[in-house]
């Protein structure tokens, strides 16, 4: 036979002139789609290679040879280029064209499977079976399984990806740690590619991402693309925060800037004091993930405008250093300052006019300060306690009763004292003291007052008058005084007793 002949026998046995034929029919079409024409490359080489695996085929016939071995290639050679050809066909030409867009997974899994059976189809050609080796070899099966293990965990995650959408392509993901993001491009049967805005591409293999914990940012089921931005800036503390806030909210709400979103509205929002600054920050949404930056840039540019039309001053750093010398004299003159506040706290308060300039120097020394806050109970009525309050500034309600019955009975200020009952009588607190504003006081205890007591007993007849007239109103305000209450000056005897009796002055 001669080359000629052996040629055109192959060539009609082969179906050659079809797939030629097959061949310019998708390039024709392909060559509107340029996707398409790149992915004509493989099958149009696998096609070269099975041209001329053809001719070597007729040469070697023609030669009286046996070409079995070269002919299992020009078969492979041959079906590898028709899946090829009918992959671009069917998912670059034809799809597209009627709208459908497949995942790039589905396209390589069903590519591949087409491969597959290529390849049986060939073996069997070669006089093996490659799916009965694949079924009847367990050392064969375990060795693929292996081999595949992470393939097959990439390809089933990148399928599970795709069926649940719980990661689509044009979602933003965190990469790791830090604030590194992308927005993902493409899922593929072994990898996710996300595209950063540094213009990196990050290949994530599917099962990775299948157990690892993933940030999708700026989804919410139900609810517009959006992602919360935070801009900081600071300005001297020394500016009322009313004002700030004020200044750049009405900045950034009359003119918003491109970028950031009507709504949710934006928030200025003052959130520390630091350092001798004050700390604010612009909280704004964003729906164009991918120019993060740009805006903040904007939205700082107009808080810094606004900021020096309204003459506010973004803060420098600051630092005041303290330094003191403390030595022995500092620390008496401290002292001495502190006694003499006390002494003029004691002469504030009728009750202890009498006493004399040593006498009051030496309770001086007992009190103790005591400041609260407004709200505070000093006291709480019912309660085992013996300070006796002293008020320097700032004042508190007496209030007795509790819940919806509580009243206030009395209004205390500076130069007035309280809880001197129980401190005298050793009873429970007859009342609640509540400080209505922030309350500077001095304390004195049983001990300190009993010395006192003991040097001026006549102490105890002006302190038990002020107590008979409480008494007194107390009963009133809980409705105990009835037709036949005592008189103050029975109640104040009775009281000086009982002081007497506690203080063991007699
Ligand atoms: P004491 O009972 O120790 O604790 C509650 C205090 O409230 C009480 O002492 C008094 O000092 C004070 N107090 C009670 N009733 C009156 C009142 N009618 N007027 C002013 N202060 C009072």
């Amino acid at each position: 036979m001669t080359f000629a002949d052996a040629l055109w026998a192959q060539l009609q046995h082969g179906r050659t002139l079809w797939v030629v034929g097959f061949w310019a029919v998708v390039t024709a079409l392909a060559s509107a789609a340029p996707e398409a024409r790149g992915r004509l490359r493989l099958p149009s080489f696998l096609l070269a290679l099975y041209l001329l695996t053809t001719v070597v085929v007729a040469a070697l016939i023609a030669d009286g040879r046996d070409p079995h071995t070269l002919g299992v290639f020009n078969l492979a050679f041959e079906l590898l280029a028709l899946v090829g050809l009918g992959q671009v066909l069917v998912f670059s030409v034809a799809l597209p064209r009627l709208g459908v867009r497949l995942p790039r997974i589905l396209v390589d899994v069903v590519t591949g499977v087409a491969v597959v059976i290529a390849l049986i189809f060939v073996g069997k050609r070669a006089g093996f079976s490659v799916a009965g080796l694949i079924t009847t070899s367990a050392v064969i099966t375990a060795v693929l399984g292996f081999a595949l293990q992470d393939t097959l965990g990439n390809l089933m995650g990148g399928l599970a990806l795709q069926l649940d959408s719980s990661v689509k392509v044009g979602d933003w993901i965190a990469l790791g740690l830090g604030d590194r993001e992308g927005q993902v491009v493409d899922i593929r049967w072994r990898y996710t590619a996300v595209e950063t805005r540094a213009w990196e591409t990050v290949l994530i293999p599917n099962s990775t991402l299948m157990k690892s914990q993933v940030v999708v940012i700026g989804r919410r089921q139900g609810a517009p693309l959006r992602v919360r931005r935070q801009v900081d800036f600071q300005v001297d503390f020394r500016t009322p925060p009313t004002e700030v806030l004020a200044t750049v909210r009405e900045a950034l709400t009359t003119d918003r800037p491109a970028l950031v979103e009507a709504q949710p509205p934006l928030q200025v929002l003052f959130i520390a004091i630091k350092d001798s600054v004050a700390a604010y920050c612009v909280r704004y949404w964003l729906s164009d993930l991918a120019n993060d930056d740009p805006a903040d840039s904007d939205v700082r540019t107009r808080v810094f405008f606004a900021l020096q039309r309204a003459g506010i001053a973004l803060s420098i750093p600051a630092q005041a250093v303290f330094v003191s010398h403390d030595d022995d004299a500092r620390k008496a003159r401290k002292e001495h300052d502190a006694l003499v506040a006390r002494q003029a706290a004691l002469a504030a308060v009728d009750v202890f006019a009498p006493l004399d300039e040593a006498e009051r120097a030496n309770l001086a020394d007992r009190l103790r300060r005591a400041p609260f806050a407004a709200g505070e109970a000093v006291t709480r009525e019912g309660e085992h306690d013996d300070g006796l309050y002293i008020i320097v500034e700032g004042t508190a309600e007496v209030r007795i009763g509790e819940g919806d019955a509580a009243r206030t009975i009395a209004t205390l200020g500076p130069g007035q004292f309280f809880g001197e009952m129980a401190l005298l009588t050793g009873e429970v607190r007859s009342a609640t003291v509540l400080a209505t504003t922030d309350l500077q006081c001095y304390r004195i205890d049983k001990h300190g007052f009993e010395a006192m007591m003991r040097a001026r007993p006549a102490l105890a007849d002006a302190v038990a008058d002020v107590l008979a007239d409480r008494r007194i109103a107390l009963a009133s305000a809980r409705e105990e005084a009835g037709d036949g209450a005592p008189a103050k000056a029975e109640v104040k005897r009775d009281l000086l007793d009982r002081i007497r009796a506690f203080f063991a002055l007699r």
